[in-house]
């Protein structure tokens, strides 16, 4: 992909974000919400595709799937009023059905987009499929990364804002009761990934964005957690009770381990 070419793309998602407006200040944050998580996952890109020393060609490719990766959080927002896809749809297969409509990709060689569309649709599956192609598995792995480094810094925001000035859908309307369940607990406590299924409350759902840390797969996404206090910020908001402890531990001693090795 040619730097022109991605920016046209860059500037069609411009115009195609500014066509979302919401009637509400609290629809306009969730819109807006999405539009500043899109420029930093691809700043987050960005970052690990220099850290790799992509290609130039490959380096704009990896910035045009993280434009692109969650197009479909608008027409998801405004047409269900939730980001939570298994109350409404899946976002990543939107997405792919608005790329295609809007015609954005018709110019790019088709093996290029081919590998864009696979990556945008398989960048929220949770565990990938092991016969990818491997160049399409790495460009997945890029943009898995980058969107979760930003997902944690929204979560942040989302939890030390001011009520009113909260973007309503990113907690998917959990109850927060204060306590994380005990599934979701033993889960983490095995060193596993937190299906969302397995969701039954607001802190779970912090839980869940903890468990990441056993997905991430580039060195640099651990020196990115690292430097941001992530992890650290995200556990002062669990609950202060013990039944928490382990699963806590395992996802510390899971940063400390790669964080020695980086
Ligand atoms: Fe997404």
């Amino acid at each position: 992909m040619t730097g022109l070419q991605l920016e046209s793309i860059s500037e069609w998602f411009d115009r195609f974000v500014a066509s979302f407006t919401g009637n509400e200040p609290e629809q306009q944050r969730n819109y807006d919400l999405k539009t500043n998580h899109t420029r930093l996952v691809q700043a987050n890109i960005e970052r690990l595709a220099e850290h790799l020393h992509l290609a130039a060609a490959d380096r704009a490719l990896a910035s045009a799937i993280a434009i692109c990766h969650d197009v479909g959080r608008f027409p998801q927002f405004r047409d269900y009023g939730t980001f939570n896809d298994a109350t409404s749809t899946n976002h990543a297969s939107l997405a792919i059905t608005t790329l295609k409509n809007e015609g954005i990709l018709d110019s790019i060689a088709s093996e290029r987009s081919s590998i864009l569309l696979q990556a945008v649709a398989l960048h929220n599956v949770f565990i990938l499929p092991d016969n990818l192609d491997p160049v399409v598995a790495r460009f997945t792995r890029l943009i898995r990364d980058a969107d979760k480094l930003d997902i944690w810094r929204v979560l942040l925001d989302y939890c030390t804002a001011e009520p009113e000035e909260r973007a309503s859908a990113v907690m998917w309307g959990l109850p927060d009761t204060g306590r994380c369940s005990e599934n979701a607990l033993q889960e983490v406590a095995a060193g596993r990934m937190l299906q969302s299924k397995l969701l039954a409350t607001a802190d779970d759902f912090k839980l869940l964005q903890l468990s990441w840390v056993f997905d991430l797969n580039f060195d640099e996404s651990f020196r990115i957690v690292a430097e941001r206090g992530y992890i650290e910020a995200l556990i002062g908001l669990l609950p202060a009770h013990q039944d928490c402890r382990e699963a806590i531990e395992v996802v510390t001693n899971r940063v400390k381990t790669m964080a020695g090795r980086i």
